[in-house]
């Protein structure tokens, strides 16, 4: 038997550069090994856009995007997170066994609890704790599904009794999470249900996608984005404004981060030798950033143009994108329900009627 693969994506946008090499590239190369399940973590998304009107339409676009970008649904299993009804069973049911201090103190709880309520100032635990207790008014409130997301995403993850999670590092923290309330469900009950996920390692070191602002990585919150579904004209234009410096002032001298960033989605999308055809350049101070940014638009192009046409082609098939998540629901469906079962059982709710 393979081992089982899952790892998911909150339905809240397009997908950008950053999703292509953090995580869906690896997707599309582990459906060949693994047991894969991956899903659109709609209920997720809730948490933090609950406007109705957009849920469908943005989990269609992912679901084409994941199928434009090579996910098989032959060889992996393709699903959307509220079509598995036993999911928000068993998270009930988890949450039982998760403390609200430890979820409180969860990096992404306050930083999502922040944005809610508008409050920019660090502080320390106490006084975010505070904040949160006591700023809320009608309009403004942290919402009880933004607290309990580790639980949702431990159950997303149980339930299939998936080995391996490929997730960025920003999710470290849920897989922990994740970890320990497994260990605290079997050791309760004792009994030996869910598996302890881990990380997938790929080898290598891990690749941060920068964005085209000059400073960190791209991210759909910080406008910096080149995305799989962005047309010829668009991609260029973002291409040639990406920021960068005056050029290096003397031969071998250190790169400034918004150059840095440059070389770092060259090397991500081009081959070593025009790498290294612009790293020379640099280096005897012949570089000319507008043919590095032509170089780069040219090579991003190779790879999200083909992307675009497929996903443009399958957005427009709403039968198709049924077919796919209605039967990855069916089989992720039957494995959902047999944990349920088993973790019920395990807690001692049965029928004695
Ligand atoms: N929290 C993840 C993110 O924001 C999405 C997610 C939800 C997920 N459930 C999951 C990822 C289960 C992996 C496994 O990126």
């Amino acid at each position: 038997m393979k081992d089982v693969v899952l790892s998911g994506i909150r339905s809240t946008g397009k997908l950008h550069l950053g999703n292509y090499f953090g995580a869906l590239s690896k997707f599309v190369k582990m459906q060949e090994d693994y047991d894969c399940l991956y899903f659109i973590a709609d209920l997720h998304a809730l948490t933090t856009h609950p406007d109705a009107s957009a849920l469908h339409d943005n989990v269609k676009d992912i679901v084409a995007e994941y199928l434009a970008a090579g996910l098989d649904p032959e060889k992996a299993t393709i699903f959307v997170q509220s079509d598995i009804p036993e999911i928000p069973e068993l998270y009930l049911l988890l949450n039982m066994h998760v403390g609200i201090g430890e979820l409180m103190r969860t990096a992404s709880f306050k930083d999502k609890a922040r944005k809610a309520l508008g409050i920019s100032r660090d502080g320390s635990d106490d006084e975010i704790e505070k904040d949160i207790l006591g700023n809320e008014s009608n309009s403004k409130r942290v919402n009880a599904g933004l607290l309990t997301y580790p639980t949702l995403m431990a159950v997303d993850i149980l339930i299939q009794k998936a080995k391996y999670v490929p997730v960025g590092k920003d999710q470290e923290q849920h897989l922990e999470l994740t970890r320990r309330f497994a260990r605290r469900f079997n050791a309760f009950y004792g009994v030996d249900l869910f598996p302890e996920p881990t990380n997938f390692d790929f080898g290598g070191k891990p690749v941060k996608v920068p964005g085209l602002d000059g400073s960190g990585k791209m991210g759909k919150s910080e406008g910096n984005c080149i995305y799989l579904a962005d047309d010829e004209k668009t991609l260029r234009k973002k291409v040639m404004r990406a920021v960068t410096d005056e050029g290096p002032k003397a031969p071998n001298s250190e790169m400034t981060e918004p150059v840095k960033n440059l070389f770092t989605l060259l090397e991500l999308t081009s081959t070593p030798e025009i790498v290294t055809q612009f790293r020379d350049a640099y280096a005897d101070c012949s570089i000319r950033y507008g043919d590095l940014k032509k170089q780069l638009a040219e090579d991003i192009l190779k790879i999200t143009l083909p992307i675009r046409e497929r996903f443009l082609d399958i957005r427009s098939n709403d039968e198709y994108i049924a077919k796919v998540v209605r039967e990855g629901a069916e089989r992720a469906r039957e494995r959902a329900a047999k944990t349920l079962a088993e973790a019920r059982e395990a807690m001692g709710i049965r029928r004695f009627w």
